[in-house]
Parts: C-alpha cells; sequence; structure tokens
C-alpha cells in the first residue's frame, strides 16, 4: 500500500503538462494544451490537457484522468508502477505504510531482477565468446545488432555456468529466481545449458524471466523460466518492451507465437510485434494490448494447434472488444510461421497479409457457421445455438447489434428473435464521450450538486447531506468530500480528486462527473447560481417527499405548516 498522502503530494508537485508532454507533443490552446489523442487514431486534435486541473480529457474517445492514469493507460502499467515511475521521474521515493507482506515481497523483488540482471550480462557475454551459438543465430538470418537488441545470450554447456558471477552459488533466491534447480538430493545445477537465451522483460525493462533455445534440434526445443515472485507467465508479452515505440507509432500490434518470430520480424523491419510466450492469449493480454494500439492482430500458424489456438483467442478477446477498436486473427498461409514466411518473401508481402487479416466478427461468424448447414431449419437453429455463448460475451454495443443482424440474417429470424433467442439483455449504451454543456438533463439533483463540488469542493460543506438520496452513487462521493473539508484535508483539482476516489465505490462515478465538466474554467458567479439552486430544490424535494409519506394521517393544521415550509425561502447558509 503506498499511502494516500504520498500520492497526493505526488500529484501536487507533478505537472500533467510536463508528464503528458513527455510522451505525445502538446499544443498550447488558450489556457489549455491539445494534441491529437494517443488513446484512439485521430486526424484533429480532440485530447486537451489541463494545467489547472491537473486532469487530461479526450472529447473523442472519452479516455481522462490524472497524471497518474495517463502513465497507466499509456504506458499500459499498473497503479502501483505508475507511482513509481512519476515518482523517480521527480526524484521522489515512495514509501511504503505497508502490510508486511507488500513490504516483504517488494523487498524480495529487487534483489531478484539484480539477480536476473546480472544472469542477462553473463548469457550476453558468453554468446559473444561462442561461435557455434553465433553461427547458429547467423543461420537464422539475424545479425548481431538485433541480438544486442533483444539482449539475447547464449547459457554455455556447463552445469554451474552461473558460478563464474555468482560466487556464492547456494544462495537460495538463486533457485527462487528459476536461474538454478536444487533436485531431490540437494545437488544444485543451471536451469540453462547450451542454449540461446531470450530475456523477458517487463514494461520497465527489468528482466524478469527466459526463454533459452536448443541450439538445433533437440527437446525440449524451449525451456522457460518456471513462474516465480517476479514472473507470471499469463500477464507477460514477450518483446512488447522493445516493441512499444514502433506499436503506438504503428497504432497496430501484432501478436505472434514464438520468441524467433518476434526477433524474426524485427530484423526484415517489421517492429511492432509481440509473443505471447507458449501460453494461450488470455483475456489479460487483450485487454493489455487493446491499451496500447487500436488495432490488434493475432497471428496463429495454420495447422491444428494454431487453429485451436486461434478460437481461443477470439472467445477471450469477445468481452474486451470495444466499438471503434479492432482485434483481428491472421492465420498464416501454408506450414510457415511469421519468422518463415518473412524471410522467405520479404516484409511487403507480410505487411499485406496482415492488411488482410480477419476482423474478428466475421472470423466469429465465420467459426459458427462452419460445420453447419443454413440450408435446413435444423441448421439455422444449430447457428443461433452456437451463436448464443459468444454473443453473449460481447461487450461493445455497436458491434454487438452488428453481429447479431448479421446471425438472423443468416438464420433467417429478425434482430429480435435473435436476441431473445440468446437472452441478450440490452446493453447500457456507451457513457456518451462528453456530455454537452447546457443539455437538458434528468439528472438527479444529487449529480449536479457533484459537479459543482468537483470544481469547488470547499463548497461541500454548505449540502444539507442528510437530504441526498442514500441510493445515489453520487451521494457517497459528496459526503467524503464534505468530510475532508470539514476536517480540513486538502481535496486538490480533479486529477488529484480522482486518485483520492480511486479503488472506492465511487470512483466511477466521480470520474464520470469529471470528464461531463469541461475544461474551462468555471464561472465562479453560475456555479454559484446552480449551486443554490439545486440546494433549495433539494429542499422542495425531502418537503415533497414527506408529504408523500405522511399524506394519509395529516390534520389539516399539520397540512397547512408543511405546504408552508414547502414555498418557504431556504434561510442563507450560515
Ligand atoms: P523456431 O522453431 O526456433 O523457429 O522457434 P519458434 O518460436 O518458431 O517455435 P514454435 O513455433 O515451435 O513454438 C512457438 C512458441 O511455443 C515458442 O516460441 C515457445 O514459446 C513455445 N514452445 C515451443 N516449443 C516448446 C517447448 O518444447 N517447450 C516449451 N515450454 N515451450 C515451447
Ligand atoms: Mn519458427
Amino acid at each position: 500500500m503506498i499511502p494516500e498522502s504520498f500520492i497526493q503530494e505526488l500529484l501536487s508537485r507533478v505537472d500533467i503538462v510536463d508528464v503528458v508532454e513527455r510522451y505525445v507533443p502538446l499544443r498550447k490552446a488558450g489556457a489549455n494544451y491539445s494534441a491529437c489523442c494517443p488513446f484512439h487514431s485521430e486526424k484533429t486534435p480532440s485530447f486537451t490537457v489541463s494545467a489547472s486541473k491537473q486532469f487530461y480529457h479526450c472529447f473523442g474517445c472519452g479516455a481522462h484522468g490524472s497524471a497518474i492514469s495517463f502513465v497507466m493507460q499509456y504506458a499500459g502499467l499498473g497503479f502501483i508502477d505508475a507511482v513509481e515511475e512519476l515518482a523517480s521521474n521527480m526524484g521522489m521515493t515512495v514509501p511504503r505504510d505497508a502490510p508486511e507482506r507488500h513490504a516483504e515481497s517488494a523487498a524480495k523483488k529487487a534483489p531478484l531482477t539484480e539477480l536476473m540482471a546480472r544472469a542477462t550480462k553473463f548469457y550476453r557475454d558468453q554468446l559473444k565468446q561462442s561461435p557455434k551459438a553465433i553461427d547458429y543465430l547467423k543461420g537464422r538470418g539475424l545479425s548481431g545488432e538485433i541480438a544486442s537488441r533483444f539482449g539475447m545470450g547464449y547459457a554455455p554447456d556447463d552445469w554451474q555456468g552461473l558460478q563464474q558471477v555468482f560466487p556464492n552459488y547456494d544462495d537460495q533466491a538463486l533457485a527462487e529466481c528459476g536461474l538454478i534447480i536444487v533436485n531431490e538430493q540437494g545437488r544444485r545445477y543451471d536451469r540453462f545449458r547450451d542454449r540461446i537465451m531470450f530475456p523477458i522483460l517487463d514494461q520497465r525493462g527489468n528482466v524478469i524471466g527466459f526463454g533459452g533455445r536448443v541450439i538445433g534440434d533437440g527437446e525440449p526445443k524451449y525451456l522457460n523460466s518456471p513462474e516465480t515472485p517476479i514472473f507470471e507467465k499469463g500477464r507477460e508479452l514477450y518483446g512488447l518492451s522493445q516493441a512499444r515505440k514502433s506499436i503506438h507509432d504503428a497504432d497496430t500490434v501484432i501478436v505472434v507465437e514464438g520468441y524467433m518470430d518476434v526477433v524474426g520480424l524485427a530484423q526484415l523491419g517489421v517492429e511492432n510485434v509481440v509473443a505471447s510466450l507458449g501460453t494461450a492469449t488470455t483475456g489479460m493480454h487483450v485487454q493489455k494490448l487493446l491499451k496500447q494500439a487500436n488495432r490488434v492482430i493475432f497471428c496463429f500458424d495454420r495447422d491444428s494447434a494454431g487453429d485451436r489456438a486461434a478460437r481461443r483467442a477470439m472467445e477471450n478477446s469477445l468481452e474486451h472488444l470495444v466499438d471503434g477498436k479492432s482485434v483481428e486473427i491472421l492465420q498464416m498461409p501454408g506450414n510457415q510461421d511469421p519468422d518463415e514466411f518473412i524471410r522467405e518473401n520479404g516484409k511487403e508481402d507480410f505487411q499485406r497479409l496482415v492488411g488482410n487479416a480477419t476482423r474478428l466478427s466475421e472470423y466469429l461468424v465465420r467459426e459458427i457457421r462452419k460445420d453447419i448447414s443454413l440450408t435446413n431449419a435444423e441448421g439455422r437453429a444449430q447457428l443461433v445455438q452456437e451463436a448464443k455463448p459468444l454473443l453473449q460475451k460481447v461487450a461493445a454495443p455497436v458491434l454487438r447489434v452488428q453481429l447479431t443482424k448479421e446471425i438472423a440474417t443468416l438464420a433467417q429470424l429478425s434482430q429480435a428473435e435473435v436476441e431473445a433467442q440468446c437472452g441478450l439483455k440490452p446493453l447500457a449504451r456507451g457513457r456518451p464521450a462528453f456530455a454537452p454543456r447546457g443539455r437538458v438533463t434528468t439528472r438527479p439533483l444529487e449529480h449536479t450538486l457533484l459537479q459543482v463540488i468537483l470544481q469547488r469542493p470547499e463548497w461541500a460543506v454548505r449540502i444539507p447531506l442528510e437530504r441526498l438520496a442514500e441510493d445515489q452513487e453520487e451521494t457517497q462521493a459528496l459526503s467524503v468530500i464534505a468530510n475532508m473539508v470539514e476536517h480540513g484535508q486538502p481535496v486538490g483539482g480533479a486529477g488529484q480528486m480522482l486518485e483520492t476516489f480511486r479503488g472506492q465505490p465511487c470512483e466511477t462515478i466521480v470520474a464520470q462527473v469529471l470528464s461531463e465538466l469541461t475544461l474551462e474554467e468555471p464561472d465562479l458567479a453560475t456555479l454559484e447560481l446552480v449551486l443554490t439552486d439545486a440546494i433549495e430544490r433539494l429542499r422542495v424535494r425531502s418537503v415533497k417527499s414527506e408529504i408523500d409519506a405522511r399524506k394519509k394521517d395529516l390534520s389539516p393544521e399539520e397540512w397547512r405548516e408543511l405546504l408552508a415550509r414547502k414555498t418557504a425561502k431556504t434561510s442563507a447558509p450560515e
């Protein structure tokens, strides 16, 4: 756990304009800065950064948040990593007030990554001294420059090779990070021997694991690091760290199956490529990748394993699909994998394949109708049954409608019939990216109040909290803010506010309201009017509901008294 006070301190020191500018060139536009949004493709800039609010917002795709969210979203980092990244840029150290467990695991991780770094250097040095390993890589068309970009190395043919750089070879940590194996007799030896080494990096460029390939033929062809405290296979992608810039430039990421595909494609100039470490594509991969680019292309070898993997990738992607983003499947022609294909046919041909990849929706339809005859009623009914579990997973509203329509046409049903058959509930329409100012809404008063308070938190103490509806999400946020203000806690601008609420139940509503607000500085007089009006309407609303509740058993005097209260003007706030 990072103490909340540190987060606030950090946010008060960093300037979001500097942070964003490090990644995205900004242009001054009035009081704010603007740019083409790094989170979706666009030609005219709708991404705005406000220095006064320390908040960014894209009017096109709705992305928004603080400096921390920006780093999380842009670099694909988790919260803690993003905080650490920002803090280290500011020369600040992240304190840990942590439950022991965290402190312990952080302390544990640091030495493990150091060991991995030392091992990486050792393997790289060994590669330089091994004509056999160099020849192998040359034979596969790889240059020294590419080998070096990927930090490739060679683990010598030696049971205790690592002893050269780890004099304390008995160190338990060496086993813990998977570099050495301790057998039942307690004998220790190097896990990787006589193999080409592919270091696997995390988002920050630390080596967290290795893949090791035999030179030539042999079993197993690849040996990977085991799962360790620093290496969780289902999460990581090989090559992401090296590919990040070109993924961003191309707004496309290509996902392949093998280490060799990543380096082989990079060798021939296709650099926006990552590999999924021999595990199946998980939802987490899809989520991570869709943060990096608007277009994600999964490449699969054309064999039965590859076909199954493609189907699983499709199934795991459905729930992460977002309208406006594209997930595609590329099934390699012939029996070639991407590395073999590009070496034989060149970069252009490979790019052409990528350009012609199949959209996930098309692939889905093709998959389900594959073994079905649509010329009879039974077949058409079966089609709908096959489609059902898949359609249910699709979370992107527009795409789901399109798919449903397509299935309906094939099944000779109406869209509504397919929706009913598949038990598709209407999806909440995507939150409008931006609610234009002045639009008439029937939002509850609590919402209006929160809009005002997020701009002028110090006014929160003026709100009669007891009159707010308990079941409104906004109420909770308002209470928290009022409480902070009352206790003299700094509340800060929009960016800080978002961090205050991160992980709390009212985070969503706060983020939503913040992104509805224009980034222009509010006109104080207008805000004041909105607030007093809302407080007045709140009073009327609560009297009204009291009347409704007591209608039946009121005496005439009580009636009169209540009605008088309803029309009375609010007294000025103390
Ligand atoms: P080359 O055969 O050298 O071109 O490598 P490749 O990357 O094309 O290998 P392949 O297509 O056979 O396998 C794809 C990926 O699956 C590899 O990069 C590994 O991550 C994984 N893999 C392949 N063989 C093994 C194995 O024997 N053991 C393990 N653990 N993983 C493997
Ligand atoms: Mn290969």
